[in-house]
């Protein structure tokens, strides 16, 4: 299964793809994680999104195209791959179009509002990419992760300054991508993936089973 996650800053991507790959047995390519973790590695393309990642604006497509293609390459994802985060442009998703197929694109829909109060609130374990919501989904113990014990860090563009300005390059940037692959135009060869919507305003666990039960429906009728 070849699955694009697309939404704004805070839908819940990150949290999907945990249950998605866990149930599907594909790895999560999330270009955030990996733009992050170049940073905190202080490697050399970490020194050159440093500013633009911590700022809320969007990393040059041909840095983080070139990423996602080394990464579809490697043998784990022979089985297909969820993307989280990618493609951000039309450009993106073109390019990757030229890659590789995909099979769906799941959209979680939610509102301007409560993405600000999901950001603000959320902290993180860095070395797993667990997540939680200091409201939504405490951890077990204030500020330390349920598994390791280890501190919770939160996001340096998770500000709400920082935050309405990620919003806003969704706006003008990534939202075109709804249009894009609800009107997919197929090229020779090539099958249009399925596009869903899924109301992003749900519990996390009211979507994970929208989707399963979604996705597990199309894949029983396609194969
Ligand atoms: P990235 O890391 O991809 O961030 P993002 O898209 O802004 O998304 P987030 O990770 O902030 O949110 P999410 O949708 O995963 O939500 P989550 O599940 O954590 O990108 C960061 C930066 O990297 C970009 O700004 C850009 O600079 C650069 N970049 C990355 N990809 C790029 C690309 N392709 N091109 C160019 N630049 C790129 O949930 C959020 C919170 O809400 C959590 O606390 C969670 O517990 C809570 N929550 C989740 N679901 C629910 C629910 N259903 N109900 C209530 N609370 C919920």
């Amino acid at each position: 299964m070849r699955l694009i996650l697309l939404g704004a800053p805070g839908a819940g991507k990150g949290t999907q793809s945990k249950e998605l790959t866990k149930r599907y047995g594909i790895p999560q390519i999330s270009t955030g994680d990996t733009l992050r973790a170049a940073i905190s590695s202080e490697s050399e393309l970490g020194g050159q999104v440093k500013t633009i990642v911590e700022s809320g604006q969007l990393v040059p497509d041909e840095v983080v195209i070139a990423l996602v293609d080394d990464r579809i390459k490697q043998p784990d994802c022979k089985k297909g791959f969820l993307l989280d985060g990618f493609p951000r442009t039309v450009a993106q998703a073109e390019a990757l179009h030229t890659l590789t197929g995909i099979d769906f694109v799941v959209d979680i829909d939610v509102a301007d509002a409560e993405i600000i109060q999901r950001l603000t609130g959320r902290r993180m374990h860095l070395a797993s990419g667990r997540i939680y919501h200091l409201a939504n989904h405490p951890p077990k113990v204030p500020g330390v992760d349920d598994v390791t014990g280890e501190p919770l860090v939160q996001r340096p563009d998770d500000s709400e300054e920082t935050v309405r300005k990620r919003l806003a390059v969704y706006h003008e940037q990534t939202s075109p991508l709804r249009h894009f692959y609800s009107h997919y135009q197929a090229r020779a060869g090539e099958t249009a993936p399925q596009y869903v919507k899924v109301n992003g305003a749900l519990s996390a666990n009211e979507i994970s089973d929208t989707l399963f039960s979604l996705l597990d429906k199309s894949r029983s009728m396609q194969a």
